[in-house]
């Protein structure tokens, strides 16, 4: 009882600290770091001097209370008895509003100090709503729509007593093989980190303390994207320059942002797993960016340093990770288990674990748990919240705007109301499971709408069959599936790959269609009949026989929930595709990395091949379908560029780019512009073109419409020779248009003088206006 009473002070304590106003700055406040009063925090010191060593330790346990399909699963008396005992500061794979309400009560009121336990869950794109997959989303070109996700899930899982996700995943992903390119933005650091920050800020809302926001954990800090050959876990060989503007700068747009957390990556960063990297983690992370949030490891990734071969026993992989700053391991219990005794080796390890502890608790403060720790235990809400007719109704607007037409010839689709009959081909047509995508946290299957139920839905005549699946070798059904496209009218045909192609560990050598699709395209091409083709899954896809031989083809990804409706308007028109590739799509596997924004070579790519220059002898010199590239059924016209100062201040310089786009077609649709910029002459080579802004922009038949970007001049730094950002004087070339290749309008800018930049210039955020 005494003991219970001493928590019950400190909880009051931490309360009124948490009402009392300046040092009180929470995670998420426009332009606060997410937390800046650790040190000043009289109270978390005060409960830090009270907990003994195994206490602090345990506050950096995260152990698993389920498997991730099968959640809670572990949390029997055994699990409880732990929490008595204070030897855990966190759960993942749990969740349920009163399940982990008598877990958190155990926690608050049966352990020594009462200190609540942080829930948390892989919640990537929906809680219970599952929304299009991370890289469909970007496919959006529109931060809102993130947002708006994010908002939604963050307000499901919550009610379900989850105080933590796992996203936004902000890894930049140049190598379709890898797999979790299905989990980020795609190729570009400038879209990956404005998608970035509007999750962040999705989930987290104004107010971590609310009961319906989540802590984002962006994740898999620094490089995981850049695993080599695309192969899962497999490490990075980055220079500098490639770190610092690629990969880096959607971290930073998310710290900008306001995250409060941050995942280690699994992978070796030149060498050194980051997962004991003291140089990227504790020195630049938190030192050179000032970031003060909690940083978790990867699952297990503490206890791989052995295996990584930096660390000779569990008690070494302890000491590199907490040197390294890594304050909770998840799951490992290397913490648990090892690092009393790397303690006691080594007391200089002392001080950096009540840094982890004060970090771990200040989250739990900011997250109101100290204030009420059954807060996100409402089981009324819960029920109230889980797919409200308005979290479907968002993710089927948000699945319309990630559907990229790549390409209609002669103007197949729309697809007239009286199509007559309509030949549906594929397994992937009435996969439900699939369109939940490889991270459906709660969503369930029967919650999905499939293309095949909402064509049949809208569209009388309909003849169904499966052709062949994307993983059997079983092509017998490939003459059925002819003989229905031949008594049809048009085909629509779905190929690609199933959720399981794509996500953790599923990465390819080959980018081709799998199975026996290839086979049953062609067939359906050989028809001769109207041929659409609605292309679906987790990764950008070498299709080259059906970029020559389909009408009109669909890139719909893995879509969520409202897949089949949002397809099937896109389909005939009532929506107007308008989403933009967010990854080069390459002609085949050998062709990747095909990112737009190379560098320039002494001998650049030409498509005359009797000239030795930068090219495969065996394909054109262009990606299948570009950076940035979508159609619609409207067309766009654009204005030549306005530029209201034609020389800017290396130093706090800026000037405003604006242009009119115009709807000239007689549909309503959206036109993503975008800008790119070159440096064409510096002290080092500069990429070919680099995104700098977009605008989505929403225009009904004959409207123009404005859009201005202002451009900041440190907009233009780049990480020099020696090391640090710096602006160079000359000339900037200035390129906006419709696709990365398809430039509309050009202009110049002319930077005086130089200067050190800031930050990243893709993790600034454009300026822009629509009028
Ligand atoms: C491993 C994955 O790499 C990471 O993204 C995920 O958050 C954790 N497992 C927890 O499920």
């Amino acid at each position: 009882m005494k003991l219970v009473a001493l928590s019950s002070s400190v909880v009051a304590g931490l309360a009124a600290l948490m009402l009392a106003g300046p040092h009180s700055a929470r995670a998420g406040e426009a332009g606060s770091p997410p937390i800046d009063s650790v040190e000043e925090s009289a109270d978390i010191d005060l409960l830090l001097s009270r907990m003994t060593l195994d206490e602090k330790i345990g506050q950096l346990v995260q152990r698993m209370g389920g498997r991730s399909k099968a959640l809670n699963s572990r949390l029997g008396p055994e699990e409880l008895e732990r929490v008595r005992r204070g030897e855990v500061g966190s759960y993942l794979h749990v969740a349920g509003a009163e399940p982990l309400r008598e877990l958190q009560r155990v926690a608050v009121e049966e352990s020594r100090l009462g200190i609540p336990l942080l829930f948390s869950m892989d919640v990537v794109h929906g809680y219970r709503t599952i929304f299009p997959v991370p890289l469909a989303m970007a496919a959006s070109w529109d931060p809102e729509a993130a947002r708006r996700h994010a908002r939604i899930a963050a307000r499901e899982a919550s009610a379900a007593g989850i105080h933590w996700t796992f996203a936004p995943m902000v890894d930049v992903a140049r190598d379709p093989r890898w797999g979790r390119i299905v989990e980020g933005a795609g190729e570009d650091p400038y879209l990956g980190s404005r998608m970035a920050a509007a999750q962040v800020s999705g989930f987290q809302g104004n107010n971590l303390a609310a009961p319906d926001t989540v802590m984002a954990g962006t994740k898999h800090f620094g490089a995981y994207g850049a695993a080599e050959g695309g192969r899962d876990y497999a490490g990075a060989d980055l220079g500098e320059r490639a770190l610092q503007e690629v990969y880096l700068p959607p971290f930073h747009a998310a710290v900008e942002a306001g995250a409060a957390s941050f995942m280690t990556a699994f992978n070796a960063l030149n060498g050194v797993p980051t997962t004991g990297n003291q140089a990227l983690l504790r020195t630049m992370l938190r030192e050179d960016w000032g970031w003060q949030g909690l940083l978790l490891s990867d699952w297990r990734a503490v206890e791989e340093l052995q295996a990584h071969g930096v660390a000779g026993s569990r008690q070494d992989a302890a000491a590199l990770a907490l040197r390294a700053g890594v304050d909770m391991d998840m799951v490992s219990d290397i913490y648990a288990d090892d690092l009393r005794r790397a303690i006691e080796a080594d007391p200089a390890l002392l001080p950096l674990l009540d840094e982890a502890v004060r970090r771990i608790l200040a989250v739990k403060r900011d997250l109101g748990l100290f204030a009420d720790p059954y807060a996100y235990h409402d089981a009324r809400r819960e029920a109230a919240v889980m797919l409200a007719d308005s979290h479907r109704q968002a993710a089927r607007e948000v699945a319309e705007q990630s559907i990229v037409l790549l390409q209609n010839e002669n103007d197949v689709l729309p697809l007239a109301r009286d199509a007559g009959r309509i030949a549906l081909v594929g397994a992937l047509a009435d996969d439900a499971l699939s369109q939940l995508g490889s991270w459906r946290a709660q969503g369930q299957e029967g919650d999905v709408v499939t293309l095949r139920a909402a064509l049949e839905a809208a569209h009388p005549g309909v003849i169904y069959t499966t052709g062949v699946d994307t993983r059997s070798d079983d092509a017998s059904g490939i003459a059925a599936a002819v003989a229905a496209a031949r008594a049809a009218d048009v085909i629509v045909v779905a190929l690609g790959e199933d959720y399981d192609w794509s996500g953790e560990a599923r990465s390819r050598s080959s980018l081709e269609l799998p199975g026996r699709q290839r086979e049953l395209f062609a067939a359906l091409a050989a028809t001769g009949k109207p041929l659409v083709v609605v292309l679906m899954g987790g990764r950008p896809l070498a299709i080259p026989e059906i970029a020559e031989k389909a009408d009109a083809v669909l890139m719909t990804w893995l879509l969520g929930i409202e897949a089949g409706p949002a397809i099937v308007s896109a389909l005939f028109g009532e929506s107007n595709p308008g989403g933009k590739l967010p990854a080069s799509f390459p002609r085949t596997t050998g062709q990747v990395p095909v990112n737009y924004d190379h560098l320039p070579s002494g001998r650049p790519a030409d498509p005359d091949l009797s000239q030795d220059t930068a090219r495969y002898m065996d394909q054109p010199i262009t990606p299948l379908y570009a950076f940035g590239h979508g159609g619609s059924y409207t067309e766009f016209a654009y204005s030549p560029l306005r530029i209201d100062s034609v020389s800017m201040a290396a130093h706090g310089g800026s000037t405003t780019v604006s242009l009119d786009v115009t709807n000239t077609g007689n549909r309503a649709g959206d036109e993503v512009v975008q800008l790119y910029v070159r440096d064409p002459v510096a002290s080092v080579s500069r990429p070919v073109m680099q995104l700098r802004g977009f605008q989505r922009v929403p225009l009904a038949p004959g409207e123009t419409r404005r859009v201005s970007f202002t451009l900041r001049s440190d907009q233009f730094a780049f990480w020099s020779e020696s090391g640090g950002w710096i602006v160079e004087p000359g000339v900037i070339e200035i390129m906006v248009g419709s696709a990365s290749d398809d430039i509309r309008a050009r202009g110049e800018i002319v930077i005086e003088g130089s200067a050190a930049g800031s930050i990243a210039p893709a993790a600034i955020a454009t300026r822009t206006v629509l009028q």
